[in-house]
């Protein structure tokens, strides 16, 4: 089965106007590398812009209520994403479960929410480091993702972003054999839930992916694509990461 690979940039809380013009430079690369999907999820401040400037890139969310309107002060629904211009969103990333104590559960009525509206989904897993330290990387990613998961989730949809938390930002990255194991595992959690369904899901690996690292990690077995955080924030940094997944195509 074959899967177009997925570089997706995760600006986090990054971007002002001024830097539409990086999106705009990230789009030209996309529209060179048809080859490649590209995704760039900028604060919600930035949405509709973005997508008037990002022809080519699927432009997307950060985040997503559960609900699709109602009492929940700050939040944004998938129909409000939609309406701003984004086509993706991610969901269950680290960092909102650290600050917002988001739980799997959380992430799977997310993921239904934006299911619901036509959007892409990038769904993230990833243990701790006292969870690797501790042997229970393998357990903890799987658990997530049968918690979070959404049973009807098909390729055409649904993304698995793997993020080891200790990854994220220190410029440290897990081996390609360790890569290649917890992807594999996560394959095979995600088929023993959806069936052969599974092989058409791409599994993105997430943590310290640079213009430097992206080809090794980005053909390791079962990698079909990448989130990139600060590595996204500047066409400069984010385009040969693009080049990279067109690369070996
Ligand atoms: P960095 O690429 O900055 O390590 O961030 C990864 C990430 O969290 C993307 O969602």
């Amino acid at each position: 089965m074959t899967r177009r690979k997925l570089v997706a940039g995760n600006w986090k809380m990054n971007g002002m106007a001024r830097d539409l013009d990086a999106v705009a430079a990230i789009a030209a690369a996309a529209r060179a590398h048809p080859d490649v999907d590209v995704a760039l999820c900028v604060p919600a401040t930035l949405i509709a812009a973005a997508a008037s400037r990002g022809e080519g890139v699927w432009i997307g969310a950060q985040d997503v209520h559960a609900n699709d309107a109602g009492a929940h002060t700050g939040c944004l629904s998938a129909p409000m994403l939609v309406e701003a211009g984004a086509r993706v969103v991610i969901v269950g990333h680290s960092e909102r479960r650290a600050d917002q104590n988001e739980t799997s559960h959380d992430a799977w009525a997310k993921a239904a929410a934006a299911h619901r509206h036509a959007m892409q989904v990038i769904l993230c897993v990833g243990e701790t480091e006292a969870e690797r330290e501790a042997g229970r990387a393998e357990r903890v990613v799987q658990a997530q993702i049968e918690k979070s998961v959404p049973e009807d989730a098909t390729g055409d949809w649904f993304t698995l972003a793997y993020e080891p938390r200790w990854a994220i930002g220190t410029g440290r990255t897990p081996t390609l054999e360790e890569i290649a194991c917890i992807h594999a595992i996560a394959r095979a959690k995600l088929r023993q839930m959806i069936g052969d369904t599974a092989a058409g899901i791409r599994i993105l690996y997430g943590g310290s992916v640079t213009g430097a690292n992206a080809g090794a990690i980005l053909f390791t077995e079962n990698v079909d694509g990448a989130l990139v955080g600060g590595a996204s924030l500047t066409a400069a940094k984010f385009v040969p990461i693009i080049a990279a997944a067109a690369a070996g195509n």
